[in-house]
């Protein structure tokens, strides 16, 4: 979680008063076919096809951590490491290859085990801010071709609060190949088997997902939970008491433990999930970021003072010019103005070269700040 000092707080209140309305007030939602419309106050925007270190990224946390066989409830452990996890940006912008080779993005490798391994050793990266509640958080993904790996994008506080899309890869040959799921105290009570309880579902998708980046998203608000591919809505869960209440963080995870139910595997080579992106549009529980937003969207007005999130109605793709082609949209990187003030936006954005990093690297900030 990052915090902000007050001079700078000072600066922007002073700066939004002149500014044009952009955003100020949120950023919005309304893919539904329903009255649904959702505003979000708070962003986390992560491109990962332009980001040359993950651990330098103070927005994410490359997971460390380590449970048995037993535990993970499979006929392998889980070994969660820092180096499955891999930047691997653009060589050439807009080329979408990786200066590693492959496709650009950020890889979560499952490893294949050796001979005698207990555990498999596999990638995550959890979200530095947990206070993430009610969101519309979307992800380009390419899982792998590998056979016996779960990849995984979700949004967690604890086992019974957990909002999950999982790409199953030996499903892929499958038409019924992605799962979603609302973690409740009922799954926990079947041991964290989810798959007889009413907010699980198996989604016909039509297409195998390895063969291409897609945009897995779910928007959350107190009524609803829903599921989305490239902007097309393939499922919502309205069950109340199965919706989670509580702020908690996103994570990325490909892993397996062998379990011939869910993951399979383990894989029988390396196996790599490709994450071009992360767009999260989301409230904050924090009360600090609570009164910032209002001051800020007290102090402006105009029409675009709650933007409209695009939507990604294409398979996104990084070698390409334009939004229709489907390069991904990004507020913190407009070009026609500046649309994240106030928000805690990690990069390499002009702010870092103005005296706005100064005073932040001051307050021990780092590399994250907020900008006006
Ligand atoms: C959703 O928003 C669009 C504008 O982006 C508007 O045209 C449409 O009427 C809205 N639909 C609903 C159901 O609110
Ligand atoms: C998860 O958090 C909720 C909300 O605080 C709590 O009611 C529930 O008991 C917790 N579940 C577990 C498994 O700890
Ligand atoms: C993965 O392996 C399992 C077990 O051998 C098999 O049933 C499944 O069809 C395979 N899936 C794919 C996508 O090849
Ligand atoms: C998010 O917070 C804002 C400001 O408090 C509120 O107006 C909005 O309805 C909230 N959004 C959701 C989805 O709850």
């Amino acid at each position: 979680m990052k915090f902000s000092i007050a001079a700078a707080v000072l600066t922007g209140l002073a700066l939004v008063g002149n500014a044009v309305a952009d955003c100020e007030c949120g950023y919005s939602v309304n893919a539904t076919d329903s009255e649904h419309y959702a505003v979000f106050t708070d962003l986390l925007e992560s491109d990962f096809t332009s980001l040359s270190s993950i651990t330098a990224d103070t927005d994410w946390r490359p997971q460390e951590w380590k449970m048995d066989a037993l535990k993970s409830r499979g006929q392998f452990g889980r070994s969660t490491e820092v180096e499955n996890v891999i930047s691997n940006p653009e060589k050439k912008k807009g080329s979408g290859i990786g200066k590693n080779g492959g496709e650009a993005g950020l890889e979560l490798w499952a490893r294949a085990p050796e001979a005698g391994d207990e555990h498999v050793r596999v990638g995550e990266v959890a979200s530095s801010r947990e206070d993430i509640i009610f969101a519309s958080i979307r992800a380009g993904i390419k899982p792998t071709t590998v056979n016996g790996t779960c990849g995984a994008f979700f949004w967690y506080f604890n086992d019974t609060q957990e909002i999950d899309m999982e790409l199953l890869s030996r499903e892929f040959n499958q038409n019924k190949n992605l799962n979603l799921v609302l973690h409740s105290p009922l799954s926990l009570s079947n041991g964290g088997d989810a798959s007889t309880t009413p907010t699980f579902q198996k989604v016909e998708i039509g297409f195998n997902p390895s063969d291409t980046f897609h945009e897995y998203r779910f928007d959350w608000t107190k009524e609803y939970v829903a599921f989305f591919i490239d902007g097309k809505r393939i499922a919502v869960f309205t069950q109340k008491e199965f919706i989670p209440s509580v702020p908690g963080k996103i994570i990325l995870s490909h892993w397996s433990n062998g379990e011939p139910s869910w993951s399979a595997g383990p894989p029988a080579e390396d196996a790599k999930m490709v994450v071009s992106y992360v767009k999260a549009y989301f409230n904050s529980s924090d009360p600090d970021r609570q009164k910032k937003h209002q001051s800020r969207c007290k102090g402006a007005d105009g029409p675009n003072t709650v933007c409209l999130i695009p939507d990604q109605l294409v398979p996104p793709r990084s070698d390409v010019a334009t939004e229709q082609e489907g390069k991904p949209y990004f507020f913190s990187q407009d070009p026609l103005g500046d649309k994240v003030k106030g928000q805690l936006v990690y990069g390499n954005t002009a702010a870092t070269k103005t005296g706005m990093s100064f005073l932040a690297l001051a307050a021990g900030l780092g590399a994250s700040m907020l900008l006006f």
